[in-house]
Order: structure tokens, then C-alpha cells, then sequence
């Protein structure tokens, strides 16, 4: 019986453990309900009395020897799997998807920053506007259409009409009243207009307003800067031309087309064949607007002009149906992403 002890003793201390399996197996053949120390144990009851106490003994050690063995190979395995689970800091990063500004961000932005390069500040005013700041005070004579049902979303009617703005030209007015000249300023904002919604309209859009208002203001310094703002949005050979036009806030007032940078002037679809697109309204600004607003018409002269970011994204992403840029459609959106 001493010998058998001593070889599966040998046995035991050879064993080599290489899996969570190889451990189970060495759990069930030495310590099992029906492994051999309990055999051996068993056993014990057909040894002579005198050895009893001995060989009782080296059994329990030989189990002792088994149990440690087994236990430090299996806390050996479970540090392994905790080592499997951990942080691997030298894998590359995953990637995360970056989002993009929307295209009319990007061009409203674009647009800023032309315009602050010959000394523009920006101006906001607020969208819910009353009458005086969105119409009478542009010269809007009170029968104008545009005050109509039709184009203008009202909040409140009455005495004191409060409506969503139809145009950014509220907040020149709104700067005018608060500064004194010289006053050099651009305004971007949505604006909104009670119409029916199509590839081509849309209820809300968004335009930019410049306001330049000095002494000795002229045309030709109207024309020069629209000149440098087409060519610094479109490209060094483009062109502009002045279409006369009329608006109540302005005198004289003009239409103003660039050329058509997709076709060189050819004549393309998108330019209907003209070789011109028209991009945007402006004007010296009433001396009528100058006074309601406080600013001497005798002393000051100024010029205003105001464009659609929608048309200039148009334009320069091709975008032809105004409603893709409302409806968060990601396959749209993730177009833009090398502008951000
Ligand atoms: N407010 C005009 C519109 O909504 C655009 C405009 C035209 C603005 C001429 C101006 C301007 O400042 O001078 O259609």
C-alpha cells in the first residue's frame, strides 16, 4: 500500500496541466466521487491494524498533495482568462463615425468669412418680428402685396402685427436704429414665407443681409464689393452683371446674376441656357429707409443687399430640390463631410 501511495504520489507531481479540460480530468481521476484516493481510501479497512495509523496518514496527505496541486492550477487558469479579457493598449483605436456641418452651415460660414476679410460684422436679429422692423420701416407702403396673407405667416394681427420674418432685411433696420455710421455689417437667418412646399420653395430658408452705410457711399462701390464676394464664392473668373429691379427699401435697385461657372457662359440647364445665374437683390438704400431708422439721408449714403444661402448652395453643391436640406436624410448629409 505504501508503494501504490508513493507511485501515484510520483504520478500527481508529473502531471501537466494545459487547459480548464486537462484539470476537470485530473479532478475527476485522483479526487472524484470514484477517483483513486477515495479507492485507496476505501482500501484502508484491509490494512493491518499496527500500519493503520501510518498508511491513514500518508493518505490523507497524498489527498492534501492532490487538492493543492489541483487548486493552484486552477487559480492558474482563471488569471489566464482575466488576462485574456484585458485591455490590449497597443490595438489601433476603433473608429467612430464624425458627423459634418450641414451644407447650408458650410456655405452661410463661407459667406462670413468672405465678407469679415473686408471688414463685415455679423448682426442677428430675432425671427418673430413686428411689422415696423419687417415692412413699415423698409418702405413698404401699406397696401404692398407682400404683406398679403399669402406670403407671411402672422402671430398676431391687428394694431400691432407680429409675424415670422419674410427676409433678413428686419435686422439692417434693427442695426440702424442702434448704430451710427459708418455701419458695416452682414446678417444671416432663416427667414420664413407662408408657401406651399415643392422642389423649388419652401416655407422657411435662410439668406445673409449686408448693409454698408458711410458718407459718400455710391453704386459703384455696391458693385465692386458683389464683384469681389462672386468672385471669392465662385471662382477668380467670374463675372456679375446688374439687372435693373425693384425692391421698396432700396433706390436704385438691381438683380444680380453671376456667370454660370458650370458651363463657362455656355449655356447649360442649370442657367437655362443664358450663360448667367441670378444670385442675389440690392440697392442704395432709400433715404426714406435712412431716415425712419435715424440716420441722416442728407449726410449718409449706403447700399444693402440680400442673397439666399439655399441658392448659393444650389449653385456651388448642386443641389436642385430645396426640401433635401430639411429632411436629415444622413445619405445626403454625410456628402459633405470633407468640408468640415
Ligand atoms: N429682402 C429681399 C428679399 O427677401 C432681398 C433683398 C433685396 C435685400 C435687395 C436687400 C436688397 O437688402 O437691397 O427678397
Amino acid at each position: 500500500m505504501k508503494s501504490k501511495i508513493a507511485t501515484i504520489k510520483e504520478e500527481i507531481n508529473n502531471y501537466s496541466f494545459d487547459s480548464a479540460e486537462n484539470l476537470e480530468a485530473f479532478r475527476i481521476k485522483f479526487l472524484g466521487s470514484k477517483g483513486i484516493t477515495k479507492e485507496l481510501f476505501s482500501e484502508l479497512k484491509n490494512v493491518p491494524n499496527e500500519q493503520k495509523r501510518e498508511v491513514g496518514q500518508d493518505l490523507n496527505d497524498l489527498r492534501n498533495f492532490a487538492e493543492d496541486k489541483y487548486n493552484h492550477f486552477k487559480s492558474q487558469i482563471a488569471t489566464q482568462k482575466s488576462d485574456d479579457n484585458k485591455i490590449d493598449l497597443s490595438k489601433p483605436g476603433e473608429d467612430f463615425e464624425i458627423g459634418s456641418h450641414h451644407p447650408l452651415s458650410l456655405v452661410k460660414k463661407e459667406i462670413i468669412s468672405i465678407f469679415s476679410k473686408i471688414g463685415y460684422v455679423v448682426s442677428e436679429g430675432p425671427e418673430i418680428e413686428d411689422d415696423w422692423h419687417n415692412f413699415t420701416a423698409l418702405n413698404f407702403p401699406p397696401e404692398h402685396p407682400a404683406r398679403d396673407m399669402q406670403d407671411t405667416f402672422f402671430i398676431e394681427k391687428g394694431e400691432k402685427e407680429i409675424a415670422l420674418r419674410t427676409h433678413t432685411s428686419s435686422v439692417q433696420v434693427r442695426v440702424m436704429e442702434n448704430t451710427q455710421p459708418p455701419i458695416r455689417t452682414i446678417s444671416p437667418g432663416r427667414v420664413y414665407r407662408n408657401e406651399a412646399i415643392s422642389a423649388r420653395a419652401h416655407c422657411f430658408f435662410h439668406q445673409v443681409e449686408g448693409l454698408y452705410i458711410a458718407k459718400g457711399v455710391s453704386f459703384a462701390d455696391l458693385k465692386q464689393t458683389l464683384l469681389f464676394f462672386a468672385r471669392e464664392m465662385f471662382g477668380e473668373k467670374a463675372e456679375i452683371r446688374l439687372r435693373p429691379s425693384y425692391f421698396p427699401f432700396t433706390e436704385p435697385s438691381a438683380e444680380v446674376d453671376v456667370s454660370c461657372t458650370l458651363c463657362n457662359s455656355k449655356g447649360c440647364n442649370v442657367c437655362k441656357y443664358t450663360g448667367w445665374l441670378e444670385i442675389l437683390g440690392c440697392g442704395m438704400v432709400d433715404p426714406n429707409v435712412l431716415d425712419s431708422c435715424g440716420i441722416d439721408s442728407q449726410t449718409y449714403s449706403g447700399f444693402a443687399f440680400g442673397m439666399g444661402v439655399e441658392r448659393i448652395a444650389q449653385l456651388k453643391y448642386r443641389v436642385t430640390d430645396l426640401r433635401l436640406y430639411s429632411e436629415n436624410d444622413i445619405r445626403f448629409l454625410k456628402q459633405f463631410k470633407t468640408g468640415i
